[in-house]
């Protein structure tokens, strides 16, 4: 990842900085929330995918800069909204803005971030990003609503779950490559190959994400294990052990996602190993891994798509 931010230093800088301007306002408040989830970092991802699309098209301008912090500013008032609806305690490596500010506060602040991206973009003055970005949020909040319908929900299917993470993450991964393409004055078919790249990476990043909440470990990730549990999340693992495992097996994860609880954790993870449910989600991950990278197809060979190809192994090789 370091090396990957190092090969756009200059305008990861810049991205970095107009966060922090655009974090300005005149009500106390709302700068201390927006810098304690800003200022704990994150990885980036989106913001870098936008600077790389726009190397691999040509130059990278003031107008892709500003359009990664718009992406980095969606994707923060969504972190900030969904801690409160997960009633996690843990980003980024310490407590979450909702257990040290409040829900009010972060579900306030979250809106003044969604809001401050949309001011930006004006400065685009570009009305097809409007219009992707207008249909991209929508849908963000449309997963998470479908999500928040389908918790507790042990029929949930594995379409279902493909339909939730579509809305909820890829749809702004493939904007943050769409969008820099539109800037690049790329022509459609072009901005389309790279809008699929963006939506099978962000599937592939949301699946491990998701798998990480079994198998993963909470101070390297910055964020609790078990939440997804506790909040009877259905995710590829759980789906995996209900269509594979034991009665016994089925039994045990169709109780924890019905009473949203962790209790039953050691016996849950003993399920997971025995039906090699991780195997399964990161093999399912595997494959939107390689769809996103065909999708690169059409892109010339040169450092910013070897730095595309590498963000897309990143997001499935990593623990956090
Ligand atoms: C977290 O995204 C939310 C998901 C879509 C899984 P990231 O893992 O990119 O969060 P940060 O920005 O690095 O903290
Ligand atoms: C993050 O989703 C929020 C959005 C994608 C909108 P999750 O709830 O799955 O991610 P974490 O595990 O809290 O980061
Ligand atoms: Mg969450
Ligand atoms: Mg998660």
């Amino acid at each position: 990842m370091q090396q990957i931010r190092a090969s756009v230093a200059g305008e990861f800088d810049q991205v970095n900085q107009l966060i922090i301007q655009q974090l300005q306002s005149n009500v106390p408040l709302v700068e201390n929330v927006g810098h304690y989830i800003v200022d704990a970092g994150g990885k980036r991802m989106r913001p870098l995918l936008t600077l790389l699309t726009a190397r691999a098209l040509g130059t990278c301008s003031a107008g892709h800069v500003t359009f990664a912090a718009v992406i980095e500013f969606i994707h923060t008032a969504t972190l900030l909204h969904d801690d409160v609806v997960d009633v996690s305690q843990l980003r980024r490596g310490r407590p979450t803005a909702n257990s040290e500010f409040g829900n009010a506060s972060s579900v306030l602040v979250g809106d003044f971030l969604y809001t401050r991206a949309f001011q930006l973009m004006v400065q685009l003055d570009n009305i097809e990003i409007l219009r992707h970005m207008a249909d991209t949020t929508n849908t963000i909040a449309e997963g998470e609503v479908l999500q928040l319908t389908r918790a507790g929900n042990a029929d949930t299917t594995e379409q279902d779950y493909i339909d939730i993470i579509t809305r909820k993450t890829a749809v702004l991964f493939a904007a943050a490559c769409y969008g820099a393409a539109v800037l690049s004055g790329a022509d459609s078919t072009q901005a389309e190959s790279l809008r699929r790249f963006g939506l099978h990476l962000g599937l592939a990043f949301q699946m491990i994400d998701d798998m990480l909440d079994y198998a993963g470990d909470a101070d390297t990730m910055g964020k609790n294990v078990g939440d997804d549990l506790r909040e009877g999340k259905v995710t590829l693992p759980l789906i995996h052990i209900l269509r594979t495992g034991t009665a016994d097996e089925q039994a045990l994860v169709k109780r924890a996602i019905t009473e949203r609880s962790a209790a039953e954790m050691d016996a849950i993870s003993a399920a997971v190993r025995r039906c090699a449910a991780i195997d399964y989600t990161r093999e399912r991950a595997r494959e939107h891994h390689d769809l996103a990278v065909a999708a690169l197809a059409g892109l010339s060979a040169g450092p910013a798509l070897e730095a595309l190809q590498h963000l897309t192994r990143l997001s499935i090789d990593r623990d956090h």
